[in-house]
């Protein structure tokens, strides 16, 4: 068995990340993502003004934050399995007084439905064990005409345009990055077998599209 394979089997195991890997995750992972981040707070930061925000699987809240420091009228709510990472993104969040976190599944949203004006999510969808219950969860809690982009990582968006990610990240740097997308996420044929069989049977079986960007999959999803 590859180590690549067995690192995933490992993770695949967990769906809320162990308290020992979300210090770990908090020290080190959240500077790798800084950069890939910078630029989807940046776009949600361009399309949406107001209203409420949810982030599935915030981890130790770093776009949350980034999300609620930029915009002030909006709400920005973050749930995690992890009772670790929720403890960690309450601390950063001291004194911001739009971003809250609560423990949750995002399987079993504990929202309204028709509340929520945007839903995005950043390397938490590899992790969902009931994922077709988190689309239809996406689908209740949205407002009718609104979007949720779910980002998870694919080392084919580096592969892609090869040129462009060395710019972005060096040669060095695009290669590390293809490694942890391969252990923390699915490969481009993946995404378009499994994660399209899986959407294919939610409530946004019509209303759904995959690009890869960066270093991500992402899919949007329309209500
Ligand atoms: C790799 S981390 C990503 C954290 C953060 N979004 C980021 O980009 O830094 C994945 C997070 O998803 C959370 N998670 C996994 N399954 C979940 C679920 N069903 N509901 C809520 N959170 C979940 C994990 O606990 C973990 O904190």
């Amino acid at each position: 068995m590859s180590l690549t394979k067995f690192i995933r089997d490992a993770q695949s195991k967990f769906e809320a990340i162990p308290a020992p890997c979300a210090i770990f995750y908090d020290a080190i992972v959240v500077k790798i993502l800084r950069k890939p981040e910078k630029k989807i707070i940046n776009d949600i930061v361009e399309k949406i003004g107001s209203g409420a925000i949810l982030d599935l699987g915030s981890g130790t809240g770093y776009l949350s934050i980034g999300i609620a420091k930029r915009v002030p009228g909006l709400q920005v709510y973050g749930i995690d399995l992890s009772r670790q990472m929720v403890k960690i993104a309450r601390r950063h969040a001291k004194g911001i007084e739009n971003a809250q976190f609560v423990f949750g599944n995002a399987a079993d949203l504990p929202f309204e439905s028709d509340s929520i004006d945007f839903i995005v999510s950043t390397g938490s969808l590899h992790h969902w064990k009931k994922p077709v219950k988190v689309f239809d969860e996406c689908y209740r809690v949205l407002r009718n005409g609104k979007e949720a982009w779910i980002y998870d990582p694919c080392p084919d968006a580096l592969k892609d345009d090869i040129d462009k990610a060395k710019k972005e990240y060096g040669v060095l740097g695009r290669r590390f990055l293809i490694k942890i997308t391969q252990l923390h996420g699915f490969s481009k044929e993946e995404y378009e077998n499994k994660i399209k069989g899986i959407l294919d049977q939610t409530t946004f079986k019509d209303s759904y599209q995959m690009e890869l960007t960066d270093i991500w999959m992402k899919i949007t999803l329309k209500k």
